[in-house]
């Protein structure tokens, strides 16, 4: 369902994303995990079409974002790192404008909105300004605008920042419900906890390279000591050696 083939980005002298291959299949849950910078969000901006590769292809259900951006983009749901939202809209207003982007129906429409308003809490606020939400009812309220239009494939940066336990719970029951229904989920987190859970396999970013890919299970026995995602995590990208860092305290 996803196809990135040799893929790269440079900013001016940094080559932020290097020759990436990937391949994920429909109904999968794929997790995407790196260090701050290591080249995750701009995998996610080339793989919707909000960035120009240097080189390489990205392919989504078939279609290639460079060549029909526009027929890629309906078949895609993309929830950003920082919410992006109309703040002069109401939640109600903000869904119904998304509805009507993707050409949603009238009848879902009218069905859906006050529905996912409902399941994300956030029904008492559907006729606010959505300048007066806080960051984590922004992130549900892009989540429902994504639920709206049924992409058959969900890119996720960093989908869970901002969002309460039970926010968070929902949204991973969401997720888990969509895959089996065949919609495929690609996220970027730093939350390993929740990616060791939900994901069926773990790719791994250092540099702008894929340095390590497969399921927890088969990243476990690359390490010396296995533990769970997060030491698997920390060994495999360096970040167990911090020790030396609190010297900086002292
Ligand atoms: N528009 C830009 N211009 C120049 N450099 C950029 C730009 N966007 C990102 N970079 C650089 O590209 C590298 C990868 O950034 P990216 O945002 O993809 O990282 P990330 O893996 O998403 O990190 P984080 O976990 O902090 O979100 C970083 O070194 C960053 O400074
Ligand atoms: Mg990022």
């Amino acid at each position: 369902m996803i196809k990135i083939i040799n893929l790269s980005k440079r900013y001016g002298k940094l080559q932020a994303l290097d020759n990436l291959n990937l391949e994920i299949s429909p109904g999968e849950i794929f997790g995407f995990l790196g260090p701050n910078g290591a080249g995750k969000t701009t995998t996610v901006k080339l793989l919707c079409g909000l960035l120009k590769p240097t080189s390489g292809q990205a392919i989504v259900g078939g279609i290639d974002i460079q060549q029909q951006p526009e027929e890629a983009k309906k078949i895609i749901g993309l929830v950003p790192d920082f919410p992006f939202v109309y703040k002069k809209l109401t939640g109600h207003e903000f869904l119904r404008f998304i509805g009507d982007l993707y050409d949603v129906s009238e009848e879902d429409i009218a069905n859906k909105i006050p529905k996912y308003l409902e399941m994300f809490e956030l029904a008492s606020w559907a006729n606010e300004l959505i300048e007066n939400y806080s960051r984590g009812m922004q992130q549900k309220l892009v989540m429902a605008s994504v639920l709206l239009h049924e992409p058959k494939v969900i890119i996720l940066d960093e989908p869970l920042v901002g969002l309460d336990p039970k926010g968070s719970r929902v949204m991973k029951e969401i997720f888990v419900n969509l895959s089996k229904r065949g919609t495929t989920i690609f996220m970027c987190t730093h939350t390993l906890e929740i990616a060791d859970h939900m994901c069926n396999r773990i790719g791994i970013i250092q540099g702008g390279k894929l340095t390590n890919l497969g399921t927890t299970n088969e990243l476990r026995q690359q390490v010396k000591q296995g533990g769970n995602l997060e030491d698997i995590f920390l060994q495999l990208t360096g970040g167990s050696e911090y020790a030396d860092l609190l010297k900086y305290l002292e």
